[in-house]
C-alpha cells in the first residue's frame, strides 16, 4: 500500500520524478527539512554516486552535495579525472534531518525506517539510470543499496551488489573525511577514498 501511494504520485517518467520527489510525505523528514533534494546529473551516466542525506546546504539550494562534503567529493574527483558533469548524484534519504542547537542545524543520521521508506525512490532512480555502477559513500548508502551498513573502514574498496545485481563500490563518506581528528589518519583515510573514486573511474571506462 505504501508503494502503491508513492507509484500514484508518480508516472514513472524521468521528467516527473524530481517533482514526486518533493511532494513526498510517506516518512516525518518533509516537516522537518525546507525541501527535498532530489538526484541531479545526465540520465544515461554510467556511474550513479549515493550519499546519505543532503545537508544544511543542500537542503537550502536543494542540490545534493554543493556544502562542504560536496567540495571534498568534487576535489579529488577533478584529482582521478571524474567529470561530475558526467556522474548521477544522489542519496539515500532526500530530506535533510537534524536537531536545532541555537542557530546551527546539526546533522542527524537518518534511522533504519527513514531509509527503508525512501529507498524506494533510490531503486526508482537506479532503474532509471541504469549505471555501470553505484558508487556508494558511507555507512548509510551501504545500507540502503546492499542491506548491510556500518563497517566502511573495512568493506570500502569492495565491490558488493544490490540484492537486484547491480555493482556497488564501496568507500567512506566526504565529511567523515573531514571529520577525522588525527592528521595521520585523515590523510590515509583521503588517500582510500581518492583510491576508490580512482577504480571507480577506471570501473566505467
Ligand atoms: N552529505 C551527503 O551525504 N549528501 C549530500 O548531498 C551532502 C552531504
Amino acid at each position: 500500500a505504501q508503494l502503491a501511494e508513492h507509484a500514484s504520485a508518480w508516472t514513472g517518467r524521468a521528467d516527473g520524478l524530481p517533482a514526486a520527489i518533493h511532494a513526498c510525505t510517506r516518512c516525518a523528514l518533509d516537516r522537518c527539512a525546507t525541501q527535498a533534494v532530489p538526484g541531479e546529473g545526465p540520465l544515461d551516466a554510467r556511474l550513479m554516486i549515493v550519499g546519505e542525506q543532503p545537508g544544511d546546504m543542500e537542503d537550502l539550494q536543494g542540490r545534493p552535495f554543493v556544502g562542504p562534503a560536496g567540495q571534498v567529493f568534487d576535489r579529488v574527483a577533478e584529482e582521478v579525472g571524474l567529470e561530475r558533469r558526467m556522474i548521477y548524484v544522489t542519496n539515500a534519504v532526500k530530506h535533510f534531518k537534524f536537531t536545532a542547537r541555537g542557530k546551527r542545524r546539526l546533522h542527524q543520521r537518518p534511522n533504519m525506517s527513514e531509509v527503508r521508506h525512501c529507498k524506494w525512490w533510490l531503486d526508482a532512480e537506479r532503474r532509471l539510470i541504469r549505471p555501470k555502477l553505484i558508487l556508494a559513500m558511507g555507512a548509510t548508502a551501504a545500507l540502503a543499496l546492499t542491506g548491510t551498513g556500518g563497517d566502511m573502514l573495512s568493506r570500502r574498496g569492495r565491490l558488493e551488489c544490490t540484492p537486484d545485481g547491480m555493482p556497488v563500490l564501496l568507500t567512506l563518506h566526504p565529511s567523515y573525511l573531514l571529520r577525522v581528528p588525527d592528521a595521520a589518519h585523515r590523510t590515509a583515510a583521503m588517500a582510500h577514498f581518492r583510491a576508490d573514486l580512482a577504480q571507480a573511474r577506471d570501473l566505467v571506462r
